[in-house]
């Protein structure tokens, strides 16, 4: 992919900017507001009412952003979270040392960033002492699976975080929704911050219950879907 530049969103934060897909990696209202209501306040702490340990697994790794404030809350609340992202654009580590995320984080949100952008690929790292991460170089297609280690399935929360449908129609393809359905656990989240009604009902096809909550700031909606257990 092209390469990428950093922008000022709404609430201050910085984004990175794809030029050649006219894209930014999170919203213009606010890239740390709305990281930590669509994935955090949306996924994550609705995942921890139902365990007290959670696997995350995010599609679209980024700038690690989702990652290290889901890291941060787990700690906080003394929680255990592991991490799994697949990206298979990394965004260099020289970057990433010049976004003002940590301006908005607190200490362990900080800490976690900081681990985050030093970590290897491909590599699991333990974060603490019940945390673990791994950032994985490669890209989703219809059944990736086979990307994950088969020791860290079943997943308990997806974040579903590709560029949006019109840029990237490819991310957004219901065999995709089938492989997320069959990763989770029975209970298992899915969070996106799309709203389109044609992912709604390909979620729904895949096997979803759908909700549609409404969004972060600059948009009206956005999407948890669950996968409930087959005699709910
Ligand atoms: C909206 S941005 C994600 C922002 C990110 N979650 C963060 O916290 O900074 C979309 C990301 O999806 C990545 N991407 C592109 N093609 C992909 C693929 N086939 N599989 C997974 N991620 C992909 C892009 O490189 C980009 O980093």
């Amino acid at each position: 992919m092209s390469t990428v530049r950093l922008v000022d969103t709404g609430d201050g934060s910085h984004s990175l900017r794809n030029d050649a897909l006219n894209e930014n990696y999170h919203s213009w209202h606010g890239a740390v507001t709305e990281s930590r209501y669509v994935f955090v306040e949306a996924g994550v702490k609705e995942a921890f009412l139902l365990r007290d340990r959670i696997r995350v697994l995010e599609v679209g790794h980024g700038t690690g952003l989702n990652a290290a404030l889901s890291l941060g809350y787990a700690r906080e609340q003394g929680l255990a979270l592991d991490y799994a992202g697949l990206e298979p654009f990394p965004v260099p580590a020289e970057l990433l040392r010049q976004i003002n995320y940590p301006s908005f984080f607190t200490d362990a949100e900080k800490d976690a960033f900081a681990a985050l952008t030093d970590a290897s690929w491909d590599q699991e790292t333990a974060w603490g002492e019940q945390e673990h991460f791994i950032k994985i170089e490669r890209g989703v297609q219809a059944d990736f699976q086979g990307l994950l280690p088969a020791e860290w399935m079943p997943f308990d929360l997806v974040f579903y975080d590709a560029f949006g449908p019109e840029k990237q129609t490819e991310m957004w393809d219901k065999a995709i929704w089938k492989t997320c359905f069959d990763l989770l656990r029975e209970g298992g989240i899915f969070v996106t911050y799309c709203a389109k009604g044609q992912v709604k009902r390909d979620l729904r096809e895949a096997g979803f219950t759908v909700e549609t909550l409404p969004g972060p700031p600059g948009k009206r909606e956005m999407i948890r879907a669950r996968k409930l257990p087959q005699n709910a």
